[in-house]
């Protein structure tokens, strides 16, 4: 799509700008008014005076007493309301920038492409278009009505600006302008308004186009600002992509949660095998204990000793049996009975042995035995017998 004339514009003006700012005079500094002129290029308006300053008329720079644009060039690093005033409605500001004048009526003179410095008509409203300004298009340096209508005779402004490719290399780029009404264009052989030709219809300049794109093939492209549509697959390609993506993250997310989850069981069930057998040991050492220091007395060492191996001792069981694994070992096949804990009922007495592990912690001295269910699978046989 080719540069419009606008984008082109600002690129050429802003190029000569930095050019030429070094040599610019500062404020105070001597200037000549006779060295006014517009550039060949760019149709930008050279002084002796750098960007915020106007040659006046007493041969100084003097600081610029209003602005055309508003972010104008050359004001960076000053804050936005130290900037010379925008002028009001009614009046423009010219190209020096040093103060603000009246618009000027229809037929006078204005400067370069300054459409905005001619007085705009009362039926503005139906004249305004993208190609003119409030329904005024400065000609020749003369105003003109925008209101041409078909088939009349028509006004025609082409100036050729200097635009610079990558490489540098310069070529011409026209832009013609007319007195045309909106939707027409003058044709430059009959300078008369024809009708605007719409997309695909063939073309020789931006201004035959409804869309003001004459595109390299000769025909009318889209606008420049016109919106992209993109095909009704690229819509079902992009959602079913997006759809992909978040099923993909989601089933990564569920293994990757899943192997550490079964990670936590694992070490879970470690800590909680190594707590329960810490704390049988500990369990079954005091009760050895309790069981060797509450003989009856006068007991002599000999009985004390052989207490120890015989079948009515405290101590019923396998040693190893605490260091098993407490969910190898069934709740339901061993417990702790409260009161005479006769060897004989072992494996009947079902208790809830959490509940009687705590309670037998209070009750110390009470003679409480740990009853093992007869299991066969491994210990406790040697000893019992
Ligand atoms: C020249 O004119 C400008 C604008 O009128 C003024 O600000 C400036 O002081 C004048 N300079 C001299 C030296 O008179
Ligand atoms: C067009 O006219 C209206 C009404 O006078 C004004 O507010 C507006 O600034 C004008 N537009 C331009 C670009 O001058
Ligand atoms: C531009 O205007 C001047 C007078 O102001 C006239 O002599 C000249 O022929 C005009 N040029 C065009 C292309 O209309």
């Amino acid at each position: 799509m080719r540069i419009t004339s606008r984008i082109t514009l600002l690129g050429i003006s802003a190029i000569a700008l930095i050019g030429v700012v070094s040599a610019k005079s500062g404020f105070g500094e001597a200037c000549d008014q006779a060295n006014q002129h517009l550039d060949g290029g760019s149709y930008n308006l050279v002084t002796d005076c750098d960007a915020t300053t106007y040659c006046a008329s007493n041969g100084t720079c003097a600081y610029k007493g209003c602005r055309k644009d508003i972010y104008p060039f050359g004001y960076s690093g000053v804050s936005f309301d130290q900037l010379p005033p925008l002028c009001p409605s009614g009046q423009f500001c010219p190209d020096e920038g040093d103060q603000c004048l009246d618009q000027v009526a229809i037929g006078d003179s204005c400067q370069k492409d300054r459409d905005n410095e001619c007085a705009e008509p009362s039926n503005y409203k139906d004249l305004a278009g993208f190609l003119n300004t409030n329904g005024t298009v400065c000609l020749n340096y003369t105003c003109y009505l925008a209101d041409i209508t078909l088939g009349q005779t028509c006004v025609t402004d082409n100036t050729v600006y200097t635009a610079y490719l990558d490489d540098g290399s310069a070529y011409a780029f026209i832009v013609s302008r007319d007195n045309c009404a909106n939707g027409m264009y003058c044709d430059g052989t009959a300078l008369q308004c024809i009708k605007m030709k719409r997309q695909g219809e063939t073309c020789t300049g931006n201004k035959e186009c409804l869309t003001y794109n004459c595109a390299a093939d000769g025909k009318c492209g889209k606008a420049a600002d016109d919106p992209i549509h993109p095909p009704a697959w690229q819509y079902v390609l992009i959602g079913l992509g997006i759809v992909v993506l978040i099923g993909g993250v989601m089933i990564t997310l569920w293994f990757t949660h899943r192997s550490s989850r079964k990670e936590n069981q694992i070490r879970l069930e470690q800590y909680y095998n190594e707590q329960i057998a810490y704390r049988q040991s500990i369990m079954s050492m005091s009760h050895a204990k309790n069981s060797l220091l509450s003989l009856p007395p006068n007991t002599s060492p000999d009985v004390a000793r052989s207490s120890l191996y015989r079948d009515d001792s405290g101590w019923t069981t396998g040693t190893n049996d605490a260091l098993l694994p407490p969910n190898v070992r069934s709740d339901s096949a061993s417990g702790w009975s409260d009161g005479d804990g006769a060897p004989k009922e072992r494996g009947l007495t079902h208790t809830d042995s959490e509940v009687l592990l705590m309670h037998t912690q209070g009750e110390h001295n009470r003679e409480s035995r740990y009853m093992d269910a007869p299991e066969p699978r491994r210990g406790g046989r040697g000893y019992r017998g």
